[in-house]
């Protein structure tokens, strides 16, 4: 549909009659096969937006692409830890109703809990999601190098491919002073919260460069590692945030060239079992954390869903490297 408005009919004819030959390239399709040598290979759905618009046949009856090719993740396969229960279960299910054939999700628990055998019973008789829509549990520990690379691999020779990971393992210790902060502790914190995502990373990772389909990494890092959290001495877990904001960096860019691409969400408070077990023991928090988000509150698990999906799928294809916040504002005031 053409809009008319007072007083603009006239841009594009001018345009038309004095600009376009000044333009750097026009946009017919013709150009668009010269841009793809810059813009590298077209996703198998073939272009999509203004591009398919231009090129498609006057007597076709075309539909919508957004939600059923950029954001939808059929056939997709996907490794997320910490999902028994969190943003990590938030997560493997919101990736399901976007279409994964299957999300494994891997976390301490010899047996996965009942929230997650509840969600896992709902992905089952959830219709719609263009695939089987299979949450798996693996129970494991991300710390465990040699494991996290067995279980990456177990996944490829099942499934034949890899294509999501979220990394959302990580722990968070009780307010210490950072003059007396015990040597074991800031360790624990950084083998699970640093090591944890590299190792998570790389077990996935291994797997999308042997299929050679590319992937997306997801890690989660935290609004905790842009600066220090207002009122609390929580450095072992501001310095573990830090350092995977700056390893998906690096990561990103050694793995680009294999079209895996790295990614981190920085959330800001959710209301979640990390931080309900906090703010049991210091109640009187709750109310410095609602006003520290210019929204006036602390977030859902549910509202991290959208961002992961973007970033799992085509949406994203050309985020790499970068940090998104879901945050309230947080970052903002
Ligand atoms: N809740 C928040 O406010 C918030 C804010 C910013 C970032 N985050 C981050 O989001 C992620 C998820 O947090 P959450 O709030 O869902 O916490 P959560 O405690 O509810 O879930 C974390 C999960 O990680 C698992 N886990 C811990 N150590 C593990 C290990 N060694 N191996 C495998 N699994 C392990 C736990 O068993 C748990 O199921 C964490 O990385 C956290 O730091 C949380």
């Amino acid at each position: 549909m053409i809009t008319k408005f007072r007083g603009v009919r006239s841009i594009t004819s001018q345009l038309g009659a004095r600009r376009c030959s000044r333009l750097p390239f026009s946009t017919t399709a013709s150009t668009h096969t010269a841009l793809g040598q810059l813009t590298g290979p077209l996703p198998p759905y073939g272009r999509v937006g203004v591009a398919r618009a231009l090129e498609v046949s006057p007597t076709a009856e075309p539909t919508p692409t957004i939600f059923a090719n950029e954001f939808s993740l059929a056939d997709h396969v996907a490794l997320v830890s910490g999902a028994n229960r969190g943003i990590g279960l938030e997560m493997a299910l919101a990736l399901v109703e976007a279409g994964a054939r299957s999300v494994y999700c891997l976390d301490l628990p010899q047996t996965p809990g009942e929230e997650w055998m509840k969600v896992n019973e709902f992905a089952k008789k959830l219709k719609g999601t263009g695939g089987e829509g299979r949450l798996e549990y693996i129970s494991g520990d991300v710390t465990d190098q040699e494991a996290m690379w067995n279980v990456g691999k177990t996944i490829g020779d099942r499934e034949g491919r890899m294509d999501i990971c979220i990394a959302a393992a990580g722990i968070l210790k009780g307010d210490t002073s950072c003059l007396t902060y015990p040597g074991k502790q800031f360790k624990q914190v950084i083998d699970v919260n640093v090591n944890g995502v590299l190792f998570t990373a790389q077990a996935a990772g291994q797997q999308m460069q042997r299929f050679g389909n590319g992937g997306s990494i997801i890690m989660i890092a935290s609004i905790s590692g842009h600066g220090a959290n207002k009122g609390h001495p929580w450095t072992s877990y501001n310095t573990s945030k830090s350092a995977v904001l700056q390893m998906a960096r690096s990561m990103a860019c050694e793995l680009g060239p294999q079209r895996i691409r790295v990614n981190t969400i920085s959330p800001a408070y959710i209301n979640t079992s990390m931080t309900g077990q906090f703010l049991a023991t210091r109640p009187e928090v709750e109310e410095m954390w609602v006003e520290q988000h210019p929204l006036g509150r602390i977030g859902r698990p549910d509202e991290l869903r959208g961002a992961a999906v973007w970033l799992a799928s085509d949406a994203s294809s050309f985020c790499t490297g970068s940090d998104f916040f879901v945050s309230g504002g947080y970052q903002a005031w």
